[in-house]
Parts: C-alpha cells; sequence; structure tokens
C-alpha cells in the first residue's frame, strides 16, 4: 500500500546530516488482539488505552552516503547507549524489510539511539513503545527529506501502518488516548492494516484514567507473543473466539461512551481471563500467569467487593497485572497497592501509568 519507489534522493543534491528522536509510548489491551493472519492482519479489532510514563526515546541519525548507495541498510544501533547486537540485527532486518516503502534508506548511514523509560528486565512489553517510536522516526525522515507526509492525518496512518509491520500491537500506540485497530463497522474508517483514533468517542473519564502495572515476574515469556499468535491457528475455539471479541467491541464502546464502568470493568476482565484461557488450550497447552497473578485478581475482586470502587485488572500476554481505575479514586487504589498487592509483586515493583496524550516528537 505504501510501496514508493519515487522516494529516492537525488545524489546531485543531497540532503544535509541530521537527526530526529520521537517519544513514544506503550498501551493497554481492553479487547485482545490475539491472532493473526497474512502480513501482521489481526484476526478481529482490538481497543486499547494508550498509556503515558511506559515509553521509549528513539533518535535517528542520517547522513549521506558520500561512497553512493551498495544497496544495503548501513545501520549503528545503540540501546541505552551501549551497542546492543541483538536489537541491531532486530532493527536491521526489519529496515531491509521496509527498502520498497522507504528506498532512500539505502542512501543513508544511520544511527540509532533507543531507551525505554522503564528497566528493561521488568517483563513490561517494549515491543509496542519501541516500534512505534522507530516507525514515526521513519516517517519524519521522510517528511524531511520529501516532504510527502505534510498532512497530520496521513503521517499518523502511515506510522501506524509501519508499527503495525514492527508489532502488531505497535500501531495503536500512535494515537492519543485511545485507539481501535482491525476493520469494524463500529469505527468509522477502521482498517487492518492500521489502528485509529477513539479518544474523542469515549467518556471524559477514560482521559483520566490510570494502569498501575504490577510486575509479577521479571522473567522472559516461556512463549512470545509471535509464537503465542501461531497456536491460535490451530486453536478449536479460535473463530468462537474471534466473534466474541467483535461482540465485545461493540459491548465496551457502548459503556465508554456513557462512562458505565461497571460495564467497562466487565468487559475487559473477561477478555483478560479468555486470552490467557486461550493460552490454557492452545496445542501445546501453556501459561503465563503465576500463583502470584491469580493471589493479585483475587484480591482486586475481594477489595472491589468490599469498597465498591471500580478497580479492574487486564493482563497483556504475561504474569503481569495492570490495575485500571479512574483519576479521582487514585489516593485510595495506591494505598491498596502499598499495603496489598506490592508484597506479591517481584522486588515490590510496581510501575504506575496512565492514559496519555500519545507520542511527541523532541
Ligand atoms: C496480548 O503485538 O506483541 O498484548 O504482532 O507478533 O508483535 P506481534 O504481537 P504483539 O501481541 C500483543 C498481544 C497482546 C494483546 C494486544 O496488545 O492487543
Amino acid at each position: 500500500m505504501y510501496e514508493n519507489p519515487r522516494l529516492i534522493l537525488d545524489s546531485s543534491n543531497p540532503p544535509e546530516p541530521g537527526s530526529i528522536t520521537w517519544r513514544s509510548p506503550s498501551n493497554i489491551a481492553l479487547i485482545k488482539y490475539w491472532g493473526k493472519y497474512g502480513q501482521q492482519l489481526p484476526q478481529n479489532p482490538s481497543l486499547s488505552l494508550t498509556l503515558a510514563s511506559s515509553c521509549t526515546d528513539t533518535m535517528l541519525e542520517y547522513a549521506f552516503k558520500e561512497e553512493g548507495d551498495n544497496g544495503k541498510i548501513d545501520l549503528e544501533f545503540f540501546f541505552h547507549a551501549e551497542p546492543n547486537e541483538a536489537f541491531q540485527a532486530k532493527t536491521q532486518a526489519f529496515l531491509e524489510s521496509l527498502l520498497p516503502l522507504f528506498p532512500f534508506l539505502k542512501q543513508l548511514k544511520l544511527t540509532i539511539q533507543t531507551g525505554n523509560s522503564f528497566p528493561h528486565s521488568a517483563g513490561i512489553a517494549s515491543s509496542a513503545s519501541g516500534m512505534s517510536a522507530l516507525a514515526l522516526c521513519l516517517c519524519s525522515l521522510e517528511d524531511a527529506l520529501f516532504g510527502t507526509l505534510q498532512d497530520a492525518g496521513a503521517f499518523d496512518r502511515k506510522a501506524s501502518y509501519i508499527a503495525r509491520l514492527g508489532s502488531g500491537s505497535a500501531c495503536r500506540s500512535i494515537f492519543s488516548h485511545a485507539a481501535v485497530w482491525g476493520e469494524t463497522p463500529l469505527v468509522a474508517g477502521s482498517s487492518n492494516e492500521f489502528a485509529v483514533p477513539v479518544g474523542d468517542q469515549v467518556h471524559e473519564m477514560f482521559k483520566d484514567f490510570h494502569d498501575d502495572i504490577l510486575i509479577v515476574s521479571q522473567d522472559e515469556k516461556t512463549v512470545s507473543s509471535r509464537d503465542g499468535h501461531a497456536l491460535m491457528d490451530g486453536n478449536p475455539y479460535a473463530e468462537a473466539r474471534y466473534a466474541q471479541a467483535r461482540q465485545r467491541l461493540g459491548a465496551l464502546l457502548d459503556a465508554m461512551r456513557t462512562g458505565d464502568l461497571a460495564t467497562f470493568g466487565k468487559i475487559v476482565e473477561d477478555e483478560a481471563m479468555t486470552l490467557h484461557a486461550l493460552m490454557m488450550c492452545s496445542n501445546p497447552s501453556y501459561t503465563l500467569m503465576r500463583p502470584n497473578t491469580l493471589a493479585i485478581l483475587e484480591k482486586i475482586r475481594a477489595y472491589r467487593a468490599e469498597t465498591s470502587h471500580p478497580v479492574y485488572f487486564t493482563m497483556d500476554a504475561g504474569p503481569n497485572v495492570h490495575l485500571l481505575y479512574p483519576g479521582d479514586i487514585v489516593h485510595e487504589v495506591r494505598a491498596f497497592i502499598e499495603d496489598e498487592l506490592k508484597e506479591l509483586c517481584e522486588d515490590g515493583y510496581v510501575q504506575q501509568d496512565w492514559v496519555g496524550e500519545g507520542p511527541e516528537e523532541l
């Protein structure tokens, strides 16, 4: 869709060296993307809240290759100021796969400096923030060199499309507050190829919403998201699951429009449990929840029953629990975390996060 052989630099008029930096956040899915086909296309639409404090800063430096292009990506890569071979190889392969879309990349020497606002080992997925930051840098670079992405909507759509090719869930991080990725008659302009913003279609309270991430384990996952998605292909419940996600998206959007927190919470928790149930009934079966994950879920349910506070959980493909609640009860909930949940977290680690304004160019 974005292949463009005309994006080639004129060697008689080479650009000055320069750099571009973006800060991009993670996001938490409320309706989960789980199962894909083709080139990173989702089997069902998903909806997420865009976070604020869990983010990646990426600086892309570029200089014209005076010696001429050798058809290859010329990349130096630093993670928290250190060379990192694994990330370098992954990024190099990703940029090579993007050459039909950004052919000028092979005419440049590139240096990427990247780092996360959260500890790398914390078990917080960094692919959404990392891939969205990189996609934004690439689109800004295209615009700086060719002036082709002046329209803000066109820029965001392309950045979301490129982010999706890097990691599906990353395409939702481009937008402030909330985003939907995947074609659905419920959201005008929605697409399987990129996400669209829905922050202006939901109740104001979701702009002041918290997501405190309770880190149960920092160990590497036993089954990656990539492998987990692939296992959906043989899952006997797959088709029923995709239909359920579509139905839940409609119900969740209604609840978010009206600010019906009880319905919101019920759907969000059902989605988290469904995601993990799908893992348990994959072949081979696996579990990513740990004993303390379940202990935390029980504590949250008990606290809600006792206080009637609208505090809900979700989980991504890992053992950690995301605690979701509106801003007006932040003091009560932080005390609950301190008193009852911290002791169930590895090293007592909790990453405080909240709904944010989306990426920013630095
Ligand atoms: C459970 O986006 O990490 O967090 O497309 O293979 O990179 P790839 O997968 P990824 O999957 C995320 C799965 C999820 C749900 C979600 O974010 O919607």
